[in-house]
């Protein structure tokens, strides 16, 4: 949205939540040295093996890389799918079930269309949004044409769409469910039921599960279930179940650009030709960090100590107000303001008096038919900064909301 507060025809589709953060807080001085907390921008160190496999490869710039990426990486994203779910070991083949990506956002965005392809809709295609939401859904959804329909995910449901509230009429012309697990904002974890569920719906009306797990490698203590582990354990298949990646969040490297899409190898085929006109490559040089990046696994835990730590600070500080609980995985606080006058004026008062930047929940979210907003009484707070910026801004948080 503009930031003089003007919508436009394009903002009523798909509107930025930090352009419309940016809106809200234009012209107010914050009351104390700026702590920007609304982007969930990881801020690790970058892992050491990086730079020199850059430096090395930095001729091969000069080249347009392969669409599918080179075989050495598609190979250390199917090796390292088949370490994190063992009932994936030696089943995940880089010619047909994998393809990487430039970020999973974009294959998160493109991947409807060939979806939309896939088969015929009686009525116009339907694809479920949970709400709130990653805003690329609604972009892919509005882009091809289809409906979003939005699913609300309150703390009444675990933060998880009701999967068992959806009915068969709308089944019918689902194309495509996006899932995601861990999810952001709320930091829920879709139990291994919850999957089944997911899939065997998937299955029986023929759609497409496309699930979101690019926080996979965040979580508080056991390693969130996988969709292609639960596709695999229920059919011996991964027929009608995508699930997205990155080394975003994993590898604390959302600059580097560099995620999957791995599933059901006819959906790879057939975006693996719509991508092939339609898709960024990945640079080579990018490709070969990140193969390093999938292969290794040290990096890694050392992100998710320091996210732990975060969440220390925030089980000490925060205790219980705002209705907080350590989320299960992801690194986000999702508190709840609606005492404070709900999330947007809580974000105002906390970036006027105490310099602290969250972003509202009801950016994440749309208002649902009986003109409620899942997110309207939340803020989203990215716990990725070091602890000491974290218990300060937490701390400036609590002295003032009290
Ligand atoms: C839920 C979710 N999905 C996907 C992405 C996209 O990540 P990337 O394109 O960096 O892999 C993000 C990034 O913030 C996210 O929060």
């Amino acid at each position: 949205m503009p930031t003089d507060g003007t919508a436009t025809a394009l903002d009523a589709i798909v509107a930025s939540p930090f352009s419309r953060l940016a809106g809200l807080l234009a012209g107010i001085e914050p009351g104390a040295k700026p702590i920007d907390l609304s982007l969930g921008e990881p801020r690790a160190m970058i892992p050491s093996f990086l730079g020199p496999i850059l430096q090395e490869r930095l001729g091969e710039f000069s080249r347009y890389p392969p669409i599918r990426g080179i075989p050495a990486l598609r190979e250390a994203i199917a090796a390292w799918i088949g370490r994190r779910y063992p009932i994936l070991q030696r089943q995940i083949d880089p010619e047909r079930h994998v393809l990487p990506l430039t970020g999973s956002r974009e294959g998160l965005f493109s991947a409807i269309f060939p979806a939309l392809a896939r088969r015929e809709f009686a009525g116009k295609p339907a694809v479920l949004v949970p709400n709130p939401f990653y805003q690329a859904y609604a972009a892919a959804a509005a882009a091809s044409g289809a409906e979003a329909v939005y699913l609300p995910a309150r703390s009444e449901t675990g933060f998880l769409p009701d999967l068992e509230a959806l009915s068969e009429d709308l089944l019918r012309r689902t194309a495509v469910l996006y899932l995601c697990s861990p999810s952001n904002p709320q930091g829920a974890v879709a139990r291994r039921n919850y999957l089944e569920k997911a899939v065997e719906l998937a299955r029986r009306f023929d759609f497409l599960l496309f699930a979101d797990e690019c926080y996979s490698e965040i979580y508080s203590d056991a390693p969130p279930p996988g969709a292609l582990e639960i596709a695999q354990a229920s059919q011996g298949s991964l027929a009608n179940v995508l699930a997205f990646n990155s080394l975003s969040k994993r590898s604390g490297l959302p600059g580097l650009r560099s995620g999957f899409i791995a599933g059901d190898p006819e959906f790879i085929a057939a975006f693996g030709r719509f991508r092939n006109v339609a898709c960024p490559q990945m640079p080579l040089p990018i490709q070969q960090a990140s193969v390093a990046a999938w292969g290794d696994e040290a990096h890694v835990a050392q992100g998710r100590a320091r996210y732990r730590e975060n969440f220390d600070i925030a089980d000490e500080v925060l205790g219980s107000r705002y209705g907080y609980r350590r989320p299960a995985g992801a690194f986000f606080l999702w508190l709840n303001m609606a005492q404070f006058g709900g999330g947007e004026a809580a974000a105002k008062t906390l970036w006027q008096d105490c310099g602290v930047k969250v972003l509202p929940g009801t950016y994440l979210a749309r208002v649902e038919p009986d003109g409620s907003n899942p997110g309207k009484d939340h803020v989203r707070i990215a716990l990725v900064s070091d602890g000491e910026t974290a218990r300060e801004a937490l701390t400036r948080i609590v002295v003032r909301l009290g």
